[in-house]
């Protein structure tokens, strides 16, 4: 493994820049070449590929986004696209790539396998919905981005006695919305794993008003079938409570990342290129408990994303 490309896919997330910084470092302390590709899959395909060296990710690791840019590549989606693509990773004689993003990157990632490619894919999406990880990086920082607007809202929804609607991103997962309730002490939770219950969501509201309760913070992740305007205007219509919604949007995509963040890209960025030194075949490289993981690409794939179920107890216990 003599020159190796490195790459970000998809929405950005937090911890990104950590993982390029630490895939870069790790390559050229191995004796390699690295080059980094811009905008995903996108730069493949136009070969907007450059050079890095130590100094060219120095001041990256405390900041969010990705100073590579990244893009959801429809051209990459075509075997046109992904033809190009190939022929670029051999006209700048690259051996390994590595792929930092969600579930769609690593698809594309394994197409590129197919051909013959070596590919270390890292987990980088805020939406922690990657089967095969306990974790994705971005999303640490994603639920304590939208911690600390669970207790801004707080404040003027106590102050003013009113109901608020909190959505939070994860497209159909609702990882982002149960460990930010949990953590934030949210009186309801609506992620789209669960089926909604109007009746007992609404029972519920009034029943902590009747005991005292100033406020209620509704976490609804978007995923969730019934629009925030649509379920407010139910709320409404069924309690007679003022409602107000409040959507975090990419607020809870960017910022600086945690230290659990920057650790785990770390980790991640570092295997990704000892397993190339290591002619490894490609892989989905992940966390378990404490332990960084590989599998085969198409096993990984397999890993369907479930929801903690002792963590979905506990909201429903701790929120009553
Ligand atoms: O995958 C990350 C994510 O932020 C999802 O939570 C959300 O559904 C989606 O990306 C938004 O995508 P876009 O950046 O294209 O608006």
């Amino acid at each position: 493994m003599r020159r190796i490309a490195v790459l970000t896919s998809g929405g950005d997330a937090p911890g990104m820049n950590a993982a390029i910084r630490a895939v870069v470092r790790t390559a050229i302390y191995e004796g390699m070449e690295v080059y980094g590709v811009e905008r995903g899959y996108e730069g493949l395909i136009d070969g907007d590929f450059h050079e890095m060296d130590v100094a060219s990710v120095g001041g990256i690791l405390h900041r969010g986004g990705t100073v590579l840019r990244t893009a959801r590549s429809e051209r990459f989606m075509t075997e046109a696209g992904r033809t190009k693509a190939l022929a670029m990773l051999e006209t700048f004689e690259i051996d390994g790539l590595v792929v930092i993003g969600g579930d769609g990157s690593m698809h594309g990632a394994a197409e590129l396998e197919k051909a013959g490619v070596t590919v270390m894919c890292l987990p980088g999406t805020i939406d922690n919905d990657m089967g095969y990880t306990d974790y994705t990086i971005g999303f640490d920082t994603a639920i304590n981005t939208v911690l600390s607007a669970i207790g801004n809202i707080r404040d003027t929804s106590s102050s003013h006695e009113r109901t608020t609607i909190i959505e939070v991103m994860g497209r159909n997962c609702g990882d982002i919305g149960l460990h930010a309730g949990v953590a934030g002490g949210a009186e309801q939770i609506l992620i789209p794993e669960i089926p909604l219950d109007l009746n007992a969501l609404c029972r519920k509201i009034l029943q902590g008003i009747n005991r005292g309760k100033k406020h209620s913070i509704i976490i609804r992740a978007e995923g969730v079938e019934l629009s925030s305007e649509a379920l407010g205007a139910e709320i409404a219509k069924r309690t007679g409570l003022e409602v107000k919604i409040v959507v975090l949007g990419y607020i809870q995509r960017g910022g600086s990342p945690t230290a659990r963040d920057r650790m785990l890209a770390s980790r991640l960025g570092y295997k990704a290129v000892e397993l190339l030194k290591a002619n490894s075949t490609s892989k989905a490289i992940g966390i378990s408990g404490d332990e960084i993981v590989a599998y085969d690409l198409s096993d990984a794939l397999e890993y369907k994303s479930e929801l903690d179920p002792t963590l979905l107890a506990l909201a429903e216990v701790l929120s009553i």
